[in-house]
């Protein structure tokens, strides 16, 4: 592993952006408008996280990178549409993201609802289209489908929402962020290891990846409700402040900064932990990238 982090990101963060100019529709392509919406709100985006915990980890098992692409953009096109959604009025009502206007500031709300729509079948052909056997296409599919749904993703959206001036326990906030954040990275861990999934991958390693996807999903979560209050909206590319504004139950809003930095803390000793358990099987020093991840993570300004 002769690559720097920063350049192995580079070069991943490089192909999801190639993948995506080339995978959605083309502005061409009628209807127009929501084609520009739909690219719009995908190139150019954000840090393209669950992306690489796909590469990362497809890599300890050899995938074919042309697959991995279209698995990685897969799950970027759902994160992207719950970002469109999650700004719209309705829910956070923001107007800035990745540095420029939201998708429903710049597009209308109709337009930005049907981007976001739009982009979850595109998610699910792009790994059809792959040449992994059906299995895997399958097992992928339906990763990214639980992920996302009522007992993931759109879950937590809907708890948040419901809980917005209400208090919340602890475990209510560990359970919501679990579902709405961290879910989808989680299931980017899974994606990565069913894209190189062969007989050989033993249980034991999906074990300790499987509980590394649960402690960064987590961590990331505890971290972005951290830095909407330490962190302002040119580093962010977001508006910060918001979740105090809004009276969202968040993490620091439940037990203030200096607890909140303690469990990301102990969310990311977690993430380590299991990957010395992965290490044990896939051998030392393989799962370097992944530990660079949850560094990332953990240490992130935006
Ligand atoms: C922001 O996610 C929304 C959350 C799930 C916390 P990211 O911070 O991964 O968003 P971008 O795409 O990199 O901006
Ligand atoms: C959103 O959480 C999580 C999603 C599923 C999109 P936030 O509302 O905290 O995300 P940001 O801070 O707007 O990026
Ligand atoms: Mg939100
Ligand atoms: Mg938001
Ligand atoms: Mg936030």
């Amino acid at each position: 592993m002769n690559e720097s982090f920063s350049q192995w990101v580079k070069g991943r963060q490089d192909r999801v952006e190639k993948a995506a100019e080339t995978l959605l529709p083309s502005v061409q392509i009628e209807p127009k408008i929501l084609h520009e919406a739909m690219r719009y709100s995908v190139i150019g985006g954000g840090k393209r996280v669950r992306p690489l915990i796909v590469y990362a980890v497809s890599e300890l098992l050899d995938a074919d990178i042309k697959n991995v692409d279209r698995v990685a953009l897969a799950i970027e096109c759902i994160h992207s549409y719950s970002l469109i959604h999650d700004d719209m009025p309705c829910m956070d009502n923001d107007r800035l993201r990745h540095g420029k206007l939201t998708t429903h500031a710049k597009f209308g709300e109709a337009m930005a609802m049907l981007a976001g729509d739009a982009l979850q079948p595109e998610a699910f052909s792009y790994i059809s289209e792959t040449t992994l056997n059906p299995h895997q296409k399958l097992v992928l599919i339906s990763l990214l489908a639980e992920a996302s749904s009522s007992r993931g993703m759109c879950g937590g959206q809907a708890i948040d929402l419901c809980m917005v001036g209400k208090k919340m326990t602890l475990s209510e906030l560990v359970h919501m962020h679990s579902l709405k954040t961290g879910m989808l990275l989680h299931s980017s861990v899974m994606a990565g290891l069913w894209c190189g999934k062969k007989e050989s991958v033993n249980e034991d390693l999906t074990d300790a990846l499987s509980e590394y996807g649960h402690s960064i999903g987590l961590l990331f979560q505890i971290i972005d409700d951290i830095l909407d209050v330490t962190s302002d909206a040119k580093t962010l590319g977001k508006t910060a402040g918001k979740d105090a504004l809004e009276d969202k139950p968040t993490y620091v809003s439940i037990l203030g900064l200096e607890k909140s930095r303690e469990l990301a803390r102990e969310q990311y000793d977690k993430a380590l932990g299991a990957l010395e358990k992965a290490e044990a099987i896939v051998g030392e020093n393989k799962t370097q990238r992944l530990r660079e991840i949850a560094d990332f993570i953990f240490s992130r300004d935006h």
